[in-house]
């Protein structure tokens, strides 16, 4: 992310401690330097822990401040709330960013149920077990905080070819709605993010391999492009800090209208591949999976 493009004052986010999920990578690593940079201290979690350590290092030798890595499966309540526990020995957490996700494209008829497990173990049942963990504790100590869903705008129209994540994807987005109202009145707010096309490694390999199966090319775009980092690093910080706390209960698309023009959804370039395509690509996608 080109930092110097964030567009707020320095050390607006003093104090504040948040924990990004699946911040040792792509968008969750964007908005941690981006929370780091403007003063927070910054907890991440993933399931690599060399990843962690090397992000944490990365970004604390780039901006100083302090980002903390916790090797976390959050597909385990049992490893959530060993993490969580750690955290708040170093006080509360002001705020929880639910950016960890699972998926891959798959014909709905080639999928296994463990298949969608997979997905919804991490998506659904994880971000709903990290919320409640957060936010329970919160509430217990009369303490205000601010979550952050990391959606999609499929939550909207469906997701063809990535039914799990797009379900689970719209469980999030229900979830935000309904503990924005039930819960505001404990000073918890709720947000959520949409976003189109913002390029990352993770998402390149499991939903367009071999460079199939994007359908939210630049091209067909309305502004020409894809989402550049600091964009979306813009409104998680819009969102997440100090300022504009009476937004509650918001998912906020940021895709350059490409939903209101395409969808924004995979069906127009994957309905018509054949068996040989999608045997080609499962292949191609399970040999990019984390272990
Ligand atoms: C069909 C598949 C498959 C594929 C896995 N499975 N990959 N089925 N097509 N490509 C099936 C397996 O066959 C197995 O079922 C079951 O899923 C579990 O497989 P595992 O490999 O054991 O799963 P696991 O190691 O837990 O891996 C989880 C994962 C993996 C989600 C499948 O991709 C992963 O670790 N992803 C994390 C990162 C990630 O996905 N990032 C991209 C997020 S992008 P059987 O029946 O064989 O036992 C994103 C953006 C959305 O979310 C919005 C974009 C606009």
């Amino acid at each position: 992310m080109d930092i110097t493009k964030l567009m707020y004052r320095d050390r607006l986010m003093e104090g504040e401690r948040i924990l990004v999920t699946g911040g040792g990578t792509g968008l969750g690593k964007e908005m941690t330097e981006a929370f780091l940079k403007l003063g927070a201290e910054v907890h991440i979690c993933g399931r690599r822990e060399g990843k962690l350590t090397e992000t944490a290092d990365e970004l604390m030798s780039r901006h100083g401040g302090t980002v903390v890595g916790h090797a976390c499966d959050i597909r385990d309540h049992a490893n959530i709330t060993a993490m969580i526990d750690t955290i708040w020995e170093g006080g509360a957490l002001t705020g929880l960013v639910n950016n960890a996700a699972g998926n891959f494209i798959s014909r709905t008829e080639d999928l296994s149920i463990n298949g969608f497990n997979a997905i919804a173990d991490i998506v659904f049942r994880g971000t709903f077990t990290m919320t409640h963990e957060v936010g329970t504790r919160l509430i217990k100590e009369g303490k205000r905080g601010n979550f952050l869903s990391i959606l999609t705008t499929w939550v909207w129209n469906g997701g063809p070819f990535v039914v799990p994540s797009a379900m689970s994807k719209a469980g999030i987005n229900v979830m935000t709605q309904s503990l924005a109202t039930e819960w505001g009145r404990y000073g918890l707010r709720f947000n959520a993010i949409a976003p189109g096309l913002f390029p990352t490694e993770g998402m390149s390999a499991r939903l367009s391999p071999g460079g199939r199966g994007d359908n939210s090319s630049d091209r067909m775009n309305p502004m020409g492009r894809h989402g550049e980092m600091h964009e979306l690093a813009n409104l998680a910080v819009f969102l997440m800090g100090p300022g504009a706390e009476w937004v509650n209960g918001q998912t906020i698309a940021i895709d350059g209208a490409g939903y209101q023009a395409n969808s924004g959804n995979f069906y127009q370039t994957l309905a018509p591949l054949g068996d040989e395509d999608w045997a080609k690509m499962r292949e191609m996608i399970k040999g990019t999976n984390a272990k």
